[in-house]
C-alpha cells in the first residue's frame, strides 16, 4: 500500500515538472519560435536579421555589444530615421554623427575596428554607449562571421 502511494506521488512529481517546462505545456504562452531569441554570440550576418522587417526584434550593435532597440522602434524600425542601424554595427556612424550607408560596414566585411577614429570621434561613440546602455537591454556580443 505504502509503495503504490509513493509510486503515485514520484508519478505526480514527475507530472509537474514535465509540465513546467515551457516546451511541453500546451497551455504555455510560450512565444512564437520566430520570437524567440537566443542571446549571446551575433555575427554580422546573424546580427543583420533583427532590423524590424525580417525579424519583429531590432538589434544594434555598438562597440561589439548587441542592444535590443526594439523599444526605439520608431528611431530604428522601418521608415524611422535611424533604421540604417537596425540590425548593423552602428559604432562608426554613432562616432560620426552620421547615419549615412558608407558608415555601415557591409555584413560580409570583417568588424569595423574603429581604429582610426579622431578622439573627438571616440568621445561621440563613448556618449553614445551610455545612452544606450542606460537605456536598452543588452542581448548578446559580435563576433566575425564563420
Ligand atoms: C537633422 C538632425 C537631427 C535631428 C533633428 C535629430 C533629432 C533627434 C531626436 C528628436 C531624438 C530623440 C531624442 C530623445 O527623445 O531622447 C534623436 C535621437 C537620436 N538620434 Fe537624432 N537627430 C538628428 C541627427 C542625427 C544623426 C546625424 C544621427 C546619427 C548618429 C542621430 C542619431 C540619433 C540616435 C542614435 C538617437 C537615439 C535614439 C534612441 O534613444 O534610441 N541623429 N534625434
Amino acid at each position: 500500500m505504502l509503495t503504490t502511494i509513493l509510486l503515485v506521488l514520484v508519478v505526480l512529481w514527475l507530472a509537474r515538472s514535465l509540465l513546467s517546462d515551457v516546451s511541453l505545456n500546451p497551455f504555455s504562452t510560450k512565444a512564437k519560435e520566430d520570437d524567440v531569441v537566443i542571446e549571446g554570440k551575433f555575427t554580422p550576418k546573424t546580427l543583420a536579421k533583427y532590423n524590424g522587417t525580417d525579424h519583429p526584434k531590432i538589434f544594434m550593435a555598438v562597440r561589439r555589444r548587441v542592444f535590443d532597440v526594439s523599444q526605439g522602434g520608431s528611431f530604428y524600425g522601418p521608415g524611422g530615421p535611424y533604421a540604417n542601424f537596425a540590425g548593423r554595427d552602428a559604432s562608426r556612424g554613432l562616432a560620426l554623427n552620421s547615419f549615412d550607408l558608407e558608415c555601415l560596414t557591409d555584413i560580409n566585411e570583417k568588424i569595423d575596428t574603429l581604429h582610426n577614429l579622431s578622439s573627438t570621434e571616440k568621445e561621440s561613440l563613448d556618449s553614445w554607449e551610455e545612452h544606450f546602455e542606460n537605456k536598452y537591454p543588452i542581448v548578446g556580443s559580435l563576433h566575425e562571421n564563420d
